[in-house]
């Protein structure tokens, strides 16, 4: 069974690949290594013991996708990762984000239905929602005027997607991702932002190893029992578990709908000094951080009603907050150690 990831050596990319071969799948990887490192391959051999096929082209090229998706016509669905995420970016580079985050979508669209491939697995996110307005937020929220053009790309892939599902034959499972963190138990693979870290969990992890001197808190006066912002952090093998749940769903045919739309978070909020705490208990070491203002364009609080998920797929996330906090330190020592070797 041929399953295509896009953006497979990319942080959940990456993990997806390992619990696909895990699970008896062949796969088959394309990334433009826009964001990640040929190298992830190798790791992924290591964990599995099986080294997946990968290929380095942009799927925003239309005729390498469509060559790539002649020559692999055996494809039978396709987990499609591979876009820009850094929401900072793409308020300065909008055009690049819609052009690589759409355009590639498209692309892998036509080829399928050119190749009558008829399964996707949708990278989308909780920003959707914005603020909701009832927490936990479910499927059902309504979603709101995204805050950046990263958050508009998610929200017009559904669009495009539900628009193509009427007039093919199509059928869509999007995950609605909230904050993955951590990393694989084996410390092989984890999340490698270049440059300096817009996320929380790696900008903690590479201030602790001496990379960065302070964590920035991003306000300290939200409407939260601490006062700072409320997510819902999930651990990466435990998002990328439902992508194996999600594909086989389809290829088995137990899809309700056409399109299915998924939460994967773990249900709890924790603010970002829980998140801060954690991680000093796991690590035994004290982080130097500061208080600072507000970042434009966060939300004070969300965290995931998982309920259908939980019914729907069968699926529940089921790692701890201290968990993923170990791995994710766990992870950057031992890639700090073979980096400096
Ligand atoms: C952001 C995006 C989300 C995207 C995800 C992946 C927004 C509103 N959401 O999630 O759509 O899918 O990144 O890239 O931008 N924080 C600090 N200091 C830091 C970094 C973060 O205090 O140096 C705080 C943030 O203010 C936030 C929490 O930590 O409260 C998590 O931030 P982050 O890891 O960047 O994720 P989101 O902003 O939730």
């Amino acid at each position: 069974m041929k399953i295509l990831v896009t953006g497979g050596t990319g942080y959940i990319g990456s993990h997806t690949v390992v619990e696909l071969q895990q699970q008896g799948f062949e796969v088959v990887i394309v990334d433009n290594l826009s964001n990640s490192q040929a190298g992830v391959v190798d790791s992924i051999k290591k964990i599995t013991g099986i080294r997946p096929h990968f290929e380095q082209f942009d799927l925003a090229n239309s005729d390498k996708t469509s060559e790539f998706f002649r020559r692999h016509y055996d494809i039978k669905g396709v987990i499609h990762f591979a876009a820009f995420k850094a929401v900072g970016e793409s308020v300065e580079k909008p055009l690049l984000y819609y052009r690589n985050n759409l355009v590639s979508l498209m692309n892998i669209l036509d080829s399928m239905i050119a190749n009558n491939v008829q399964n996707l697995v949708f990278s989308s996110s909780c920003t959707v929602y914005g603020q909701p307005d009832e927490l936990p937020v479910s499927e059902n929220a309504p979603i709101k005027k995204a805050e950046s053009p990263y958050g508009n790309t998610k929200q017009i892939s559904e669009e495009i997607l539900q628009d193509t599902i009427r007039s093919s034959k199509i059928q869509t499972i999007a995950l609605r991702y909230f904050n993955p963190i951590g990393a694989h138990e084996t410390a092989l693979i984890g999340e490698l932002p270049l440059g300096i870290p817009n996320n929380l969990v790696p900008f903690i992890t590479q201030t602790a190893i001496g990379l960065r001197q302070q964590l920035s808190v991003f306000g300290d006066n939200y409407n939260t029992p601490d006062g700072t912002a409320i997510r819902d952090y999930i651990h990466v093998v435990d998002l990328a578990k439902a992508h194996v749940v999600a594909v086989t769903r389809m290829i088995e045919d137990k899809m309700k709908e056409p399109f299915e739309v998924f939460n994967l978070g773990t249900g709890n909020g924790y603010s970002v000094l829980d998140v801060i705490k954690s991680f000093e208990k796991v690590s035994g070491q004290k982080l130097n951080y500061k208080i600072v203002d507000r970042r434009a364009g966060d939300v004070e609080k969300v965290w995931a009603d998982s309920t259908f998920s939980n019914e729907e797929l069968g699926w529940k996330a089921s790692k701890e907050l201290d968990e993923m906090t170990a791995s994710a330190w766990k992870w950057e020592k031992a890639y700090r150690a073979k980096v400096s070797q």
